[in-house]
């Protein structure tokens, strides 16, 4: 379907007209930032010459010479019989989705909606400030570029997020990483010895927990905290665990989040048994109804380690992440950080500064954007019989309950609809069951999804008609 972006939408995406340069150039950079950042999607159709500049307020000379500029810089082309439609110098490059698999690692075929990965395009600010970050860059190329505990002015803007958050943090408690999942490769490896026993809640983020495995330690499964908090202590007390790897703020892939009375508990519980709490707050800032009200984990648990990553919130592909730790563990993560690898880049680094600064969290529009998607695969509900989700407030995923041993059967199915899904299977601690769950994500946009939502839902019926024996559906 051909997309187009109306006079009115383009006017309010532009915004207020600055001063200083001829309105041409004003426009024409407003349009290439607008494309640059994702807003206006490769192969969009702009407005025509004479809708623009009734709403603009300009001169038909005006935007037919900005036309002109962006075709020159490849920034738009004209279509016969579709006038100006905007594109990406080069063209888009298909993106990896979150390497679950190494199947996953491989580009995705033309058409094909890849539902493994849980991470949305860029948040709209990204461009510009990367620009403000190059603009930045003088101030360190004269120094050798290394920064093992991050740039200043990150690990500044890091800690005063936890301050905002109630959580006093001085930025010598912060150390940046190449994103998230090497943070916690390195505490990992800086908390525990070879064959410690290790809990993680069950179903965990696949990745952390084979980063966990990687590390020697003996993994130990555990329920959810939000369905069996007693459970979880039974499991604490039995296992003799070192450390437990805990996602109380919008749990992947359920969503779910710890309330104040559940972290509390559990804090009580890390420090009665002396273990150490690792936790990944990759998704905290990914609330689309309502903040958590609850404070940080480490507001509860103050020797505990938190991991955090831009990943979710601004980007994937800036691949910056950041432990933050009591002071008394800082050199040991850091030493531990250094067998890997020596920092991350100084201009990614800049740019997530910018952003915290100036943005904060989640924006405005990914958070309606998410919200839309949200919507478009939550109808799965009414077509696929039988599938129960808690609706979550937050996080990029759906949990889905199914009716029957199916998933692996469901994922097959779908792959043969052009929709790649990972089995509920992937997210067990120990990689095998919940064959009756299935995660879809919804960090891509609302019109895939819905897409996606139709070929799920034929797949569906697809499972749910195979005969007896030939599948593993078995209605509950
Ligand atoms: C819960 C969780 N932790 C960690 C990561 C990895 O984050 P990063 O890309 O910052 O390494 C992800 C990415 O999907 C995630 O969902």
């Amino acid at each position: 379907m051909e997309s187009r972006v109306s006079a009115r939408r383009l006017a309010v995406l532009l915004g207020p007209r600055g001063g200083g340069v001829p309105a041409y150039s004003w426009l024409a950079d407003g349009i290439r930032q607008l494309v640059a950042d994702g807003r206006l999607l490769h192969g969009t159709r702009l407005p025509s010459e004479r809708e623009l500049l009734g709403e603009l307020g300009v001169s038909r000379t005006t935007v037919t010479r900005a036309y002109g500029v962006l075709r020159e810089r490849g920034y738009a082309s004209a279509v016969q019989g579709s006038g100006t439609v905007v594109q990406v110098p080069g063209g888009p490059v298909a993106g990896g989705g979150e390497p679950l698999e190494l199947a996953s690692l491989q580009p995705t075929a033309d058409g094909v909606v890849d539902l493994t990965c849980a991470a949305p395009a860029a948040t709209p600010g990204l461009n510009r400030a990367y620009e403000r970050a190059v603009q930045r860059m003088p101030s360190f190329i004269a120094g050798a570029g290394y920064f093992p505990l991050g740039v200043p002015e990150l690990r500044e803007a890091i800690a005063q997020r936890y301050v905002d958050r109630g959580v006093p943090t001085d930025p010598d408690q912060i150390i940046v990483t190449t994103g998230a999942l090497a943070g916690l490769a390195a505490v990992f490896r800086a908390v525990l010895h070879r064959a410690d026993p290790a809990i993680v809640e069950s179903p965990a983020y696949p990745n952390s927990v084979r980063a966990l495995d990687h590390s020697g330690a003996r993994v130990v499964g555990a329920p959810l905290v939000t369905d069996d908090l007693d459970g979880v202590a039974g499991v604490i007390r039995r296992a003799g665990a070192r450390m437990m790897l805990a996602m109380p703020d919008f749990h992947n892939p359920t969503g779910a989040v710890w309330s104040d009375e559940q972290r509390a508990r559990v804090a009580a519980m890390w420090r009665a048994g002396g273990v150490t709490g690792v936790v990944d707050e990759t998704m905290a800032d990914t609330w689309l109804d309502r903040p958590i009200e609850a404070r940080p984990m480490a507001a509860y648990a103050p020797g505990c380690i938190t991991v955090g990553s831009a990943a979710k919130t601004f980007w994937a592909g800036l691949r910056i992440g950041w432990v933050r730790a009591p002071h008394a563990l800082v050199g040991a993560i850091a030493r531990a950080r250094l067998s890997m690898d020596l920092g991350a880049p100084v201009l990614e680094q800049l740019a997530v500064g910018q952003l915290l600064r100036t943005q904060g969290g989640l924006s405005d529009e990914s958070r309606r954007g998410l919200t839309d998607s949200r919507h478009a695969l939550l109808g799965l509900a009414d077509r696929c019989p039988g599938w129960r989700v808690e609706v979550p407030t937050g996080g990029l995923s759906l949990w889905w309950h199914l009716p029957g041993d199916s998933s692996t059967a469901l994922v097959a199915a779908a792959e043969r609809r052009g929709v790649l899904l990972a089995p509920g299977s992937l997210f067990a601690v120990d990689g095998r069951g919940l064959e009756r769950w299935i995660r879809t994500p919804y960090a891509l946009d609302e019109m895939t999804l819905r897409r996606a939502a139709d070929a799920i839902a034929d797949a569906w019926a697809d499972v749910a008609h195979l005969p007896r024996g030939s599948e593993t559906l078995r209605q509950a």
